[in-house]
Protein backbone atom coordinates (compact mmCIF):
# COMPACT_ATOMS: atom_id res chain seq x y z
CA UNK A 1 0.00 0.00 0.00
CA UNK A 2 1.64 3.36 -1.03
CA UNK A 3 2.08 6.36 1.97
CA UNK A 4 -0.32 9.00 2.82
CA UNK A 5 0.64 12.76 3.19
CA UNK A 6 -1.98 15.21 5.03
CA UNK A 7 -1.58 18.71 4.10
CA UNK A 8 -4.21 21.08 6.18
CA UNK A 9 -4.30 24.52 5.31
CA UNK A 10 -1.58 27.03 6.73
CA UNK A 11 -2.08 30.52 7.65
CA UNK A 12 1.05 31.97 6.48
CA UNK A 13 5.01 31.01 6.26
CA UNK A 14 7.16 33.03 8.50
CA UNK A 15 10.66 32.35 9.05
CA UNK A 16 14.61 31.63 7.79
CA UNK A 17 15.57 28.59 6.13
CA UNK A 18 18.90 26.76 4.26
CA UNK A 19 17.82 24.36 1.62
CA UNK A 20 19.66 21.43 0.67
CA UNK A 21 22.52 21.87 -2.51
CA UNK A 22 22.20 21.96 -5.83
CA UNK A 23 21.14 19.15 -7.65
CA UNK A 24 22.74 19.91 -11.06
CA UNK A 25 26.03 21.18 -9.47
CA UNK A 26 26.41 17.90 -7.27
CA UNK A 27 25.74 15.62 -9.79
CA UNK A 28 28.20 17.88 -11.96
CA UNK A 29 31.02 18.27 -9.19
CA UNK A 30 30.61 14.80 -8.34
CA UNK A 31 31.40 13.53 -11.81
CA UNK A 32 34.01 16.27 -12.37
CA UNK A 33 35.61 16.10 -9.09
CA UNK A 34 36.18 12.07 -10.53
CA UNK A 35 37.80 12.74 -13.59
CA UNK A 36 39.79 15.46 -12.50
CA UNK A 37 43.43 15.33 -11.50
CA UNK A 38 44.20 15.39 -7.77
CA UNK A 39 41.43 15.55 -4.47
CA UNK A 40 38.42 17.39 -4.33
CA UNK A 41 35.93 19.10 -1.56
CA UNK A 42 32.77 18.97 -2.66
CA UNK A 43 30.73 21.44 0.35
CA UNK A 44 27.12 21.20 0.90
CA UNK A 45 26.55 18.52 -1.91
CA UNK A 46 23.04 17.29 -2.16
CA UNK A 47 22.60 13.83 -0.23
CA UNK A 48 19.25 13.24 -2.95
CA UNK A 49 19.03 9.80 -4.16
CA UNK A 50 19.42 11.01 -7.59
CA UNK A 51 22.86 12.46 -6.60
CA UNK A 52 23.88 9.03 -4.35
CA UNK A 53 23.16 7.34 -7.28
CA UNK A 54 25.60 9.17 -9.61
CA UNK A 55 28.07 8.89 -6.88
CA UNK A 56 27.64 5.35 -6.25
CA UNK A 57 27.88 4.56 -10.15
CA UNK A 58 31.81 6.19 -9.63
CA UNK A 59 32.59 4.31 -6.57
CA UNK A 60 31.59 1.28 -8.72
CA UNK A 61 34.36 2.22 -11.51
CA UNK A 62 36.76 3.05 -8.57
CA UNK A 63 36.82 6.50 -7.01
CA UNK A 64 37.16 6.65 -3.42
CA UNK A 65 35.02 9.02 -1.93
CA UNK A 66 34.99 9.89 1.55
CA UNK A 67 32.29 11.97 3.42
CA UNK A 68 32.63 14.10 6.51
CA UNK A 69 29.28 16.08 7.97
CA UNK A 70 28.40 17.94 4.70
CA UNK A 71 31.99 17.66 2.66
CA UNK A 72 32.53 15.00 -0.11
CA UNK A 73 36.07 14.29 -0.48
CA UNK A 74 36.76 12.73 -3.92
CA UNK A 75 40.20 11.21 -5.16
CA UNK A 76 40.45 11.68 -8.67
CA UNK A 77 41.56 9.49 -10.86
CA UNK A 78 42.24 11.66 -14.13
CA UNK A 79 40.62 11.28 -17.80
CA UNK A 80 41.86 7.95 -17.92
CA UNK A 81 41.68 6.18 -14.32
CA UNK A 82 38.10 4.87 -14.13
CA UNK A 83 37.86 0.98 -13.79
CA UNK A 84 35.34 -1.14 -16.18
CA UNK A 85 32.19 -2.23 -13.53
CA UNK A 86 31.57 -5.17 -12.57
CA UNK A 87 27.94 -4.93 -12.45
CA UNK A 88 25.24 -3.23 -14.41
CA UNK A 89 25.07 0.72 -13.07
CA UNK A 90 21.47 1.91 -11.43
CA UNK A 91 20.72 5.28 -12.44
CA UNK A 92 17.60 4.95 -10.47
CA UNK A 93 15.22 7.88 -11.15
CA UNK A 94 17.67 10.18 -12.52
CA UNK A 95 18.15 11.75 -16.11
CA UNK A 96 20.45 13.73 -15.48
CA UNK A 97 22.96 10.78 -14.24
CA UNK A 98 22.23 8.62 -17.29
CA UNK A 99 22.60 11.04 -20.02
CA UNK A 100 26.36 12.91 -18.31
CA UNK A 101 27.13 9.11 -17.64
CA UNK A 102 26.23 8.13 -21.25
CA UNK A 103 28.77 10.74 -22.36
CA UNK A 104 31.54 9.78 -20.32
CA UNK A 105 31.32 5.97 -20.24
CA UNK A 106 31.15 6.60 -24.33
CA UNK A 107 34.76 7.16 -23.86
CA UNK A 108 36.17 5.23 -21.52
CA UNK A 109 38.11 1.94 -22.54
CA UNK A 110 35.73 -0.96 -21.23
CA UNK A 111 32.16 -1.88 -21.82
CA UNK A 112 29.43 -0.70 -19.50
CA UNK A 113 25.62 -1.00 -18.79
CA UNK A 114 23.44 1.95 -17.46
CA UNK A 115 19.60 1.06 -16.34
CA UNK A 116 17.20 2.62 -13.73
CA UNK A 117 13.55 2.40 -12.60
CA UNK A 118 10.63 1.88 -14.57
CA UNK A 119 10.21 5.85 -15.09
CA UNK A 120 13.75 6.24 -16.08
CA UNK A 121 13.50 3.14 -18.63
CA UNK A 122 10.76 5.17 -20.57
CA UNK A 123 12.89 8.26 -20.64
CA UNK A 124 13.77 9.23 -24.56
CA UNK A 125 17.96 8.34 -25.17
CA UNK A 126 17.98 8.95 -28.86
CA UNK A 127 19.02 12.11 -27.75
CA UNK A 128 22.02 11.62 -26.78
CA UNK A 129 22.94 8.31 -29.10
CA UNK A 130 22.69 10.20 -31.91
CA UNK A 131 25.43 12.95 -31.65
CA UNK A 132 27.40 9.82 -29.46
CA UNK A 133 27.26 7.95 -32.33
CA UNK A 134 28.26 10.98 -34.58
CA UNK A 135 31.45 11.16 -31.79
CA UNK A 136 32.17 7.41 -32.69
CA UNK A 137 30.56 6.14 -29.83
CA UNK A 138 29.41 2.48 -29.76
CA UNK A 139 26.10 2.28 -27.82
CA UNK A 140 22.81 0.82 -27.96
CA UNK A 141 19.30 0.81 -26.01
CA UNK A 142 16.31 -0.84 -25.68
CA UNK A 143 14.02 -0.36 -29.08
CA UNK A 144 16.64 0.80 -31.41
CA UNK A 145 17.98 3.25 -29.13
CA UNK A 146 15.37 5.17 -28.01
CA UNK A 147 14.91 3.91 -24.48
CA UNK A 148 17.78 2.33 -21.68
CA UNK A 149 18.84 0.15 -20.55
CA UNK A 150 22.35 1.78 -22.73
CA UNK A 151 24.79 -0.64 -23.48
CA UNK A 152 28.38 1.13 -24.20
CA UNK A 153 31.47 0.13 -25.62
CA UNK A 154 34.11 2.56 -25.17
CA UNK A 155 35.71 3.82 -27.96
CA UNK A 156 37.80 6.71 -29.16
CA UNK A 157 35.73 9.85 -29.85
CA UNK A 158 36.06 12.53 -32.77
CA UNK A 159 35.36 16.01 -32.17
CA UNK A 160 31.67 17.64 -34.11
CA UNK A 161 29.80 20.38 -34.48
CA UNK A 162 26.12 19.69 -33.62
CA UNK A 163 23.25 21.74 -33.17
CA UNK A 164 20.74 20.42 -30.37
CA UNK A 165 17.13 20.47 -31.60
CA UNK A 166 15.69 21.17 -28.39
CA UNK A 167 17.74 23.00 -25.76
CA UNK A 168 18.69 20.78 -22.93
CA UNK A 169 21.23 21.65 -20.26
CA UNK A 170 21.71 17.03 -20.19
CA UNK A 171 22.24 16.33 -23.55
CA UNK A 172 24.93 19.36 -23.87
CA UNK A 173 26.54 18.09 -20.73
CA UNK A 174 26.62 14.21 -22.33
CA UNK A 175 28.38 16.18 -25.07
CA UNK A 176 30.95 18.28 -23.00
CA UNK A 177 32.10 15.15 -20.78
CA UNK A 178 32.80 13.22 -24.24
CA UNK A 179 34.07 16.17 -25.99
CA UNK A 180 37.07 16.35 -23.08
CA UNK A 181 38.12 12.50 -24.46
CA UNK A 182 37.57 13.24 -28.16
CA UNK A 183 40.40 14.25 -30.80
CA UNK A 184 40.40 17.77 -31.84
CA UNK A 185 37.50 20.39 -30.84
CA UNK A 186 33.93 19.80 -30.12
CA UNK A 187 31.25 22.52 -30.93
CA UNK A 188 27.52 22.72 -29.31
CA UNK A 189 24.87 24.70 -30.29
CA UNK A 190 21.41 25.17 -28.43
CA UNK A 191 18.25 26.67 -29.83
CA UNK A 192 17.73 28.53 -26.39
CA UNK A 193 20.31 28.59 -23.85
CA UNK A 194 19.82 25.91 -21.04
CA UNK A 195 21.44 25.56 -17.51
CA UNK A 196 25.29 26.31 -18.06
CA UNK A 197 26.38 24.22 -14.52
CA UNK A 198 28.57 22.01 -16.69
CA UNK A 199 30.46 25.10 -18.48
CA UNK A 200 31.04 27.16 -15.09
CA UNK A 201 32.35 24.25 -13.48
CA UNK A 202 34.74 23.15 -16.18
CA UNK A 203 36.04 26.25 -16.09
CA UNK A 204 36.16 26.42 -12.44
CA UNK A 205 38.62 23.58 -12.72
CA UNK A 206 40.98 25.02 -15.08
CA UNK A 207 39.22 23.19 -18.69
CA UNK A 208 39.49 25.90 -21.40
CA UNK A 209 36.05 26.92 -22.91
CA UNK A 210 34.87 29.48 -25.99
CA UNK A 211 31.37 30.38 -25.27
CA UNK A 212 29.80 32.67 -27.99
CA UNK A 213 26.06 33.16 -27.18
CA UNK A 214 24.57 30.22 -28.24
CA UNK A 215 27.40 27.84 -29.15
CA UNK A 216 30.07 26.07 -26.62
CA UNK A 217 33.44 24.60 -28.09
CA UNK A 218 35.93 22.47 -25.84
CA UNK A 219 39.14 21.32 -27.07
CA UNK A 220 39.53 17.33 -26.07
CA UNK A 221 42.45 15.98 -23.86
CA UNK A 222 42.32 18.30 -21.05
CA UNK A 223 41.76 17.13 -17.61
CA UNK A 224 40.24 18.91 -15.04
CA UNK A 225 41.82 19.83 -11.69
CA UNK A 226 40.26 18.79 -8.41
CA UNK A 227 39.39 21.99 -5.97
CA UNK A 228 37.48 22.81 -3.31
CA UNK A 229 34.11 23.02 -4.53
CA UNK A 230 30.76 24.78 -2.33
CA UNK A 231 27.58 24.09 -3.74
CA UNK A 232 24.71 26.75 -3.21
CA UNK A 233 21.39 25.85 -1.99
CA UNK A 234 19.05 24.58 -4.76
CA UNK A 235 16.64 27.17 -6.60
CA UNK A 236 14.36 24.26 -7.20
CA UNK A 237 13.60 23.11 -4.05
CA UNK A 238 13.72 27.15 -3.07
CA UNK A 239 10.87 27.50 -5.19
CA UNK A 240 8.31 25.45 -3.41
CA UNK A 241 8.46 28.00 -0.39
CA UNK A 242 9.34 31.21 -2.95
CA UNK A 243 5.77 29.90 -4.01
CA UNK A 244 3.92 29.29 -0.34
CA UNK A 245 5.13 32.47 0.71
CA UNK A 246 4.14 34.66 -2.25
CA UNK A 247 0.35 33.25 -1.98
CA UNK A 248 -0.22 33.14 1.64
CA UNK A 249 -1.16 36.41 2.92
CA UNK A 250 1.24 37.94 5.56
CA UNK A 251 4.24 35.58 5.13
CA UNK A 252 7.56 36.46 5.55
CA UNK A 253 10.74 33.98 4.77
CA UNK A 254 14.02 34.74 3.76
CA UNK A 255 16.15 31.70 2.06
CA UNK A 256 19.69 32.30 2.47
CA UNK A 257 22.60 30.79 -0.01
CA UNK A 258 20.34 30.08 -3.24
CA UNK A 259 22.06 29.70 -6.15
CA UNK A 260 21.17 32.22 -8.89
CA UNK A 261 22.49 31.03 -11.78
CA UNK A 262 20.89 33.72 -14.58
CA UNK A 263 20.40 30.04 -16.41
CA UNK A 264 17.89 29.06 -14.05
CA UNK A 265 16.35 32.26 -12.64
CA UNK A 266 13.20 32.17 -14.18
CA UNK A 267 10.70 30.92 -11.76
CA UNK A 268 11.86 34.18 -9.77
CA UNK A 269 11.91 36.80 -12.96
CA UNK A 270 8.56 35.31 -14.42
CA UNK A 271 7.07 35.94 -10.42
CA UNK A 272 8.23 39.30 -10.30
CA UNK A 273 6.33 39.97 -13.42
CA UNK A 274 3.42 38.61 -12.01
CA UNK A 275 3.56 40.57 -9.36
CA UNK A 276 5.08 38.99 -6.54
CA UNK A 277 6.95 40.72 -3.67
CA UNK A 278 10.71 39.24 -3.94
CA UNK A 279 13.79 40.69 -2.95
CA UNK A 280 17.29 39.41 -4.16
CA UNK A 281 20.04 40.16 -1.28
CA UNK A 282 23.47 39.77 -0.88
CA UNK A 283 24.35 38.63 -4.49
CA UNK A 284 27.58 37.27 -5.03
CA UNK A 285 29.86 34.62 -6.87
CA UNK A 286 31.32 31.33 -5.41
CA UNK A 287 32.97 28.60 -7.31
CA UNK A 288 31.80 30.09 -10.74
CA UNK A 289 28.42 30.24 -9.89
CA UNK A 290 26.20 33.17 -8.59
CA UNK A 291 24.22 32.71 -5.36
CA UNK A 292 22.29 35.18 -2.69
CA UNK A 293 19.74 35.14 -0.14
CA UNK A 294 15.85 35.77 -0.94
CA UNK A 295 13.13 37.59 1.23
CA UNK A 296 9.35 37.02 0.01
CA UNK A 297 6.77 38.84 1.62
CA UNK A 298 3.09 37.16 1.17
CA UNK A 299 -0.27 38.52 -0.36
CA UNK A 300 0.48 40.22 -3.00
CA UNK A 301 -2.08 40.90 -6.39
CA UNK A 302 -0.71 38.12 -9.16
CA UNK A 303 -1.45 38.62 -12.46
CA UNK A 304 -1.73 36.06 -15.03
CA UNK A 305 1.05 36.15 -17.73
CA UNK A 306 2.60 34.43 -20.80
CA UNK A 307 5.54 31.96 -20.70
CA UNK A 308 7.26 30.72 -23.80
CA UNK A 309 10.18 30.22 -25.75
CA UNK A 310 13.78 30.98 -23.94
CA UNK A 311 11.87 31.17 -20.70
CA UNK A 312 11.05 27.71 -20.79
CA UNK A 313 14.65 26.02 -20.07
CA UNK A 314 15.14 28.89 -17.27
CA UNK A 315 12.57 27.42 -15.55
CA UNK A 316 11.79 23.83 -16.86
CA UNK A 317 11.34 21.98 -13.39
CA UNK A 318 9.74 25.24 -11.71
CA UNK A 319 6.28 24.76 -14.07
CA UNK A 320 4.33 23.01 -11.83
CA UNK A 321 5.00 25.15 -9.09
CA UNK A 322 4.35 27.95 -11.68
CA UNK A 323 1.24 26.22 -11.85
CA UNK A 324 -0.23 25.97 -8.79
CA UNK A 325 0.81 29.98 -8.30
CA UNK A 326 -1.02 30.58 -11.45
CA UNK A 327 -4.39 29.31 -9.95
CA UNK A 328 -4.52 32.03 -7.61
CA UNK A 329 -3.36 35.10 -10.08
CA UNK A 330 -6.06 37.07 -11.93
CA UNK A 331 -6.67 36.02 -15.30
CA UNK A 332 -5.10 33.71 -17.56
CA UNK A 333 -1.42 32.29 -17.43
CA UNK A 334 -0.22 30.98 -20.52
CA UNK A 335 2.80 28.13 -20.61
CA UNK A 336 3.69 27.16 -24.43
CA UNK A 337 7.15 25.71 -25.75
CA UNK A 338 6.91 23.61 -22.69
CA UNK A 339 6.71 19.90 -24.60
CA UNK A 340 10.10 18.81 -23.06
CA UNK A 341 7.50 18.54 -19.91
CA UNK A 342 5.78 15.71 -20.92
CA UNK A 343 8.86 13.57 -21.19
CA UNK A 344 10.24 14.00 -17.45
CA UNK A 345 10.12 11.71 -14.43
CA UNK A 346 5.97 11.85 -15.39
CA UNK A 347 4.25 13.13 -17.96
CA UNK A 348 4.48 16.88 -15.82
CA UNK A 349 1.64 18.61 -18.05
CA UNK A 350 -0.83 15.61 -17.37
CA UNK A 351 -0.17 15.46 -14.19
CA UNK A 352 -0.35 18.74 -12.76
CA UNK A 353 -3.64 19.74 -14.74
CA UNK A 354 -5.00 16.56 -13.86
CA UNK A 355 -4.41 17.18 -10.28
CA UNK A 356 -5.39 20.73 -9.96
CA UNK A 357 -8.78 20.56 -11.90
CA UNK A 358 -9.22 17.85 -9.08
CA UNK A 359 -8.90 20.61 -6.77
CA UNK A 360 -11.16 22.70 -8.62
CA UNK A 361 -8.75 24.43 -10.80
CA UNK A 362 -9.76 25.60 -14.42
CA UNK A 363 -6.99 24.56 -16.60
CA UNK A 364 -6.78 23.50 -20.54
CA UNK A 365 -4.11 20.56 -21.08
CA UNK A 366 -2.37 22.05 -24.46
CA UNK A 367 -0.13 19.31 -26.49
CA UNK A 368 3.20 21.49 -25.86
CA UNK A 369 1.70 23.79 -22.22
CA UNK A 370 -1.56 24.66 -20.31
CA UNK A 371 -3.69 27.77 -19.88
CA UNK A 372 -5.24 27.99 -16.40
CA UNK A 373 -7.21 30.74 -15.61
CA UNK A 374 -6.83 32.24 -12.27
CA UNK A 375 -10.08 31.56 -9.97
CA UNK A 376 -8.08 32.63 -6.69
CA UNK A 377 -8.99 29.49 -4.94
CA UNK A 378 -8.36 25.37 -4.41
CA UNK A 379 -10.46 22.40 -2.58
CA UNK A 380 -8.57 20.11 -0.58
CA UNK A 381 -9.13 16.61 -2.00
CA UNK A 382 -6.78 13.25 -2.58
CA UNK A 383 -4.18 13.78 -4.82
CA UNK A 384 -1.51 11.53 -6.80
CA UNK A 385 2.43 12.32 -6.96
CA UNK A 386 2.66 10.45 -10.01
CA UNK A 387 5.94 9.37 -7.99
CA UNK A 388 7.24 12.46 -9.17
CA UNK A 389 9.32 14.64 -6.82
CA UNK A 390 8.27 17.67 -8.34
CA UNK A 391 4.60 17.03 -8.35
CA UNK A 392 4.60 15.80 -5.14
CA UNK A 393 5.78 18.77 -3.46
CA UNK A 394 3.69 21.24 -6.11
CA UNK A 395 0.93 19.53 -4.93
CA UNK A 396 1.68 20.07 -0.89
CA UNK A 397 2.47 24.20 -1.67
CA UNK A 398 -1.00 23.53 -3.34
CA UNK A 399 -2.65 22.00 -0.13
CA UNK A 400 -1.70 24.11 2.50
CA UNK A 401 -3.36 27.53 0.07
CA UNK A 402 -6.29 25.30 -0.25
CA UNK A 403 -9.48 25.06 1.68
CA UNK A 404 -10.09 22.01 3.34
CA UNK A 405 -8.15 19.02 3.84
CA UNK A 406 -5.74 17.40 0.87
CA UNK A 407 -4.14 13.98 0.88
CA UNK A 408 -0.74 13.10 -1.37
CA UNK A 409 -0.70 9.54 -2.03
CA UNK A 410 2.92 8.06 -2.26
CA UNK A 411 5.10 11.52 -1.41
CA UNK A 412 8.34 9.18 -0.40
CA UNK A 413 9.44 10.20 -3.96
CA UNK A 414 10.47 14.09 -2.53
CA UNK A 415 13.47 11.94 -1.29
CA UNK A 416 14.70 11.96 -4.95
CA UNK A 417 16.04 15.91 -4.77
CA UNK A 418 15.28 16.99 -1.49
CA UNK A 419 15.65 14.69 1.70
CA UNK A 420 14.03 16.50 4.82
CA UNK A 421 11.75 18.70 3.10
CA UNK A 422 8.26 18.25 5.30
CA UNK A 423 11.00 19.14 8.19
CA UNK A 424 11.98 22.58 6.49
CA UNK A 425 8.48 23.29 5.45
CA UNK A 426 7.32 22.17 9.34
CA UNK A 427 9.65 25.07 10.56
CA UNK A 428 8.10 27.46 8.23
CA UNK A 429 4.22 27.19 8.42
CA UNK A 430 2.21 28.31 11.39
CA UNK A 431 -1.42 27.42 10.82
C1 LIG B 1 18.99 19.04 -15.60
C2 LIG B 1 18.50 19.57 -16.75
C3 LIG B 1 17.07 19.64 -17.05
C4 LIG B 1 16.21 19.44 -15.82
C5 LIG B 1 16.69 18.33 -14.96
C6 LIG B 1 18.13 18.54 -14.52
C7 LIG B 1 20.46 18.98 -15.42
O1 LIG B 1 16.76 18.63 -18.00
O2 LIG B 1 14.87 19.23 -16.17
O3 LIG B 1 15.88 18.22 -13.78
O4 LIG B 1 20.95 18.77 -14.30
O5 LIG B 1 21.16 19.14 -16.43
P1 LIG B 1 16.96 18.92 -19.59
O6 LIG B 1 18.25 19.57 -19.73
O7 LIG B 1 16.94 17.60 -20.28
O8 LIG B 1 15.79 19.79 -19.96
Amino acid sequence: MSSLLTITPAKFLKGEISLPGDKSISHRAIILASIAKGISVIRGWQRGKDCLATLNILKMMGIEATEEKDELFIKGRGLTGLKEPTDILNCENSGTTMRLLAGLLSAQGFYSVLSGDSSLRRRPMRRVISPLERMGAKISGRENGQFPPLSIIGSSLKGIDYSLPIASAQVKSCLLLAALYARGTTSITEPYRSRDHTERMLRFLGVNLEIDSLTVKVEGGVSPVGKEISVPGDLSAAAYFIAGAVLLNKSEVKILNVGLNPTRRGFIDVLLQMGADIRVLNLREECGEELGDIEIKGGATLEGILIRGEMIPRMIDEIPILAVVACFARGKTVIKDAAELRVKETDRIKAIAAELCKMGAQIEEKRDGIIIEGTGRLKGCQCQSYKDHRIAMALIIAGLAAEGKTEIVAPECIETSFPGFEDTLRKVVRD
